[in-house]
């Protein structure tokens, strides 16, 4: 009898560091209030799955079967960077959708030459097609352009319904450690999951990147389709995005610089440095309370 062709490897093949480890820091700008600080250290998860990326897409390499898996992303995604990563890791083929065709043109940057050092194909489309890749017509025409038709495809920042499931065990892990578990948001899949994970009496708390006052809807409707219906007590504060995704400024760059040289954690810019600069802030509002803990959860690092 011919023997059955071997599945490929699954994600967990790549051993990650789970539960992520859960550090008590000593920081005078929580401790002076009465708060305690922890840091629940996801960037610790997996050297190239880092972070959110290895608990939303893991999940989503698992339901490949091993098919092509084509996601979508802008010039500098780490999902992007993650996906090839883990196409390379598990010998799936990868195809990234890139925002802006005008790139096509342009050598790559650092971020997008990485993702084709790992084997995956880059495929460009213009502006107006990527702000319409969930309407299905424009799907199907990206995917045969791509010639990627029959490729098992992750949305935009990897947050569907199995990324969100799979953001659950962050809460889960932190049951019983802290009262708020706070996360950066962007499309606001983690702090979905992350919410439904978490036990009675915690709370998530959310500190969205982008400007835009929409987020709330888009997480209510992940969990919708996630898990039926809401889960877990969260909340957002939508003071501290810089001016939007990927804006930063030196006094942010200065906060992260100083952070990193007080607690040995390399800050990620574009989100945990954002993160960490709004619980300093409210720690010193008197929002977190006094005898609270709350565990920041470090959902990335740097890329160099
Ligand atoms: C480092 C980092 N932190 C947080 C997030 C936000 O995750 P989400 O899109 O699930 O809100 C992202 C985006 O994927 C990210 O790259």
């Amino acid at each position: 009898m011919p023997s059955r062709p071997e599945p490929p490897p699954g994600p967990a093949a790549l051993r990650p560091r789970l539960p992520s480890p859960l550090q008590e820091v000593a920081d005078d700008r929580f401790g002076r209030h009465g708060v305690g600080l922890l840091l629940k250290r996801d960037d610790l998860i997996h050297p190239e799955l880092i972070g959110n990326k290895w608990r939303k897409l893991a999940p989503n390499l698992r339901a490949a079967h091993g098919r092509t898996v084509l996601t979508f992303g802008g010039a500098y995604s780490n999902h992007l960077r993650a996906t090839a990563a883990a196409g390379r890791l598990l010998g799936l083929p990868t195809v990234g959708v890139v925002r802006g065709q005008e790139l096509a043109d342009r050598p790559l940057n650092a971020s997008l030459a990485r993702c084709a050092a790992d084997g995956m194909r880059l495929h460009f489309v213009d502006r107006s097609t990527y702000r319409r890749k969930s309407e299905p017509e424009t799907l199907a025409a990206v995917l045969r352009a791509a010639d990627a038709e029959g490729a098992y495809v992750v949305p935009e920042g990897g947050s569907n319904a199995e990324a969100v499931r799979g953001c659950r065990a962050l809460g889960t892990e932190l049951r019983g450690r802290a009262d708020v578990a706070a996360v950066a948001c962007g499309t606001g899949g983690t702090l979905a999951g992350l919410a439904a994970g978490l036990g009675p009496g915690q709370r998530a708390l959310g500190v969205p990147v982008l400007k835009g006052g929409f987020l709330g809807a888009d997480i209510r409707a992940l969990q919708q389709r996630a898990f039926d219906g809401p889960r877990g007590a969260w909340s957002l504060d939508e003071r501290f995005h810089f001016g939007g995704y990927a804006r930063t400024g030196p006094e942010l760059d200065a906060f992260a610089e100083d952070f990193e040289q007080r607690h040995g954690l390399p800050v990620e810019r574009l989100y945990v440095a954002k993160l960490l600069y709004a619980l300093v802030t409210l720690a010193a509002e008197g929002v977190l309370p006094r005898g609270s803990t709350v565990a920041a959860v470090v959902t990335g690092r740097p890329f160099p």
